[in-house]
């Protein structure tokens, strides 16, 4: 009796460590279905290159009461994505969505623009997606500030994102262009607010103006390398028809640039050729590349204020590997597509 009693409580301690164990395993990667798209959601920390479905396009949302989910689920059918739900680690009772009483929690959040509130859905990496609508309710006018959160926790280099929104009657506003501040990276397009009633065809009319599937092969094109010296170094590159331009110019050899420094804070090197511009004021920091007078090339490893026109950004050096680069002497920098 006493000896049964013993093998049971050995049997359910095993059956706990076993329970235990394979559910630690299973909660680091999650797969659900919504829209008939199988989303994975990635755990913290993944670094694949791509996402599981191996869709380009991604939509993201949050939504309190079911409206920018509906109009989420529309885009993400019409343009076959992955579709992503934030939601709030603390969820919002209808008691926090009372916007007539100032101290509501959304009231207090909406008013105060340092507010970041928690995320609970599982983290996602938005590794391999080249576009993804991002959506949300305008709340006094703005974004959530939970949307505040989940950009400046994300990087959207060389995504396109392009914001959109469900309303009573208000605009798209400033919102879409503060996530695009928050976010710091990726190519974020004007938004669009729309009713939760908009039909598939007026979204489908919308979304075709941003030519996807094309712009998805464009984005999928390599983009130049860049060496310092004999270091190679990570770029950022810019949209726009000045890289388009280089990209050609070094597609069938390398473009190298005899470089000078100058000023303390650049060094700066000719094209030998003129390419598209558009110059804007701009002060630069330490990795920027900018086209300057539209045929010369400058690498920063300081800043200066100028009419400049943007082309990148070298993401993989700080501002003491930069002048460790470039405050030694005059370098030669190679661009090439190899
Ligand atoms: C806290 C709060 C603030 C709101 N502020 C505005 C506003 O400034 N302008 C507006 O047109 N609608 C406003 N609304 C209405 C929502 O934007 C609208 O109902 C939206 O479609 C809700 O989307 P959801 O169901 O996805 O949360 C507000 C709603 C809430 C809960």
């Amino acid at each position: 009796m006493k000896k049964s009693g013993k093998a049971l409580a050995f049997v359910l301690a095993i059956a706990f460590i076993l329970t235990f164990t394979l559910s630690a395993c299973g909660s680091k990667k999650a797969t659900v279905k919504e829209n008939n798209t199988e989303q994975s959601k990635s755990g913290a920390g993944d670094t694949s290159d791509t996402n599981d479905s191996g869709k380009d396009v991604l939509v993201v949302y949050f939504s309190a009461t079911g409206t920018t989910k509906g109009v989420a689920k529309k885009i993400a059918n019409i343009t076959d994505a992955d579709l992503y739900e934030i939601v709030a680690a603390q969820k919002y009772t209808s008691d926090d969505l009372n916007y007539n009483d100032p101290d509501s929690r959304t009231s207090v959040e909406q008013n105060d623009p340092t507010v970041r509130p928690k995320i609970g859905s599982d983290e996602i990496s938005l590794d391999g997606y080249s576009t993804i609508f991002i959506g949300y309710p305008i709340w006094q006018g703005q974004e959530p500030r939970i949307m505040d959160t989940f950009v400046e926790n994300h990087k959207f280099a060389g995504i396109t994102v392009i914001p959109f929104c469900t309303s009573g009657s208000s605009s798209i506003g400033s919102s879409g262009k503060n996530l695009a501040d928050h976010a710091g990276s990726g190519n974020w397009l004007d938004g669009k607010r729309f009713s939760g009633s908009v039909s598939k065809d007026k979204l489908r009319n919308w979304i075709d103006g941003f030519h996807i599937k094309e712009k998805s092969k464009e984005d999928k094109k390599s983009m130049p390398k860049v060496r310092i010296g004999n270091k190679a170094v990570n770029v950022e590159w810019e949209d726009n028809e000045s890289v388009q331009a280089l990209r050609d110019l070094c597609t069938d050899k390398p473009l190298k640039i005899k470089m000078s420094m100058y000023g303390g804070f650049e060094q700066v090197g000719s094209i030998g050729q003129s390419l598209p511009r558009n110059d804007k004021q701009t002060t630069t920091r330490a990795g920027d590349i900018v086209l300057y007078s539209g045929n010369q090339i400058v690498v920063f490893y300081g800043s200066n204020s100028w009419a400049y026109t943007r082309l990148g950004h070298i993401t993989d050096q700080d501002a003491e590997g930069m002048a460790k680069l470039l405050g030694n002497g005059d370098v030669t920098i190679t661009i090439s597509m190899e």
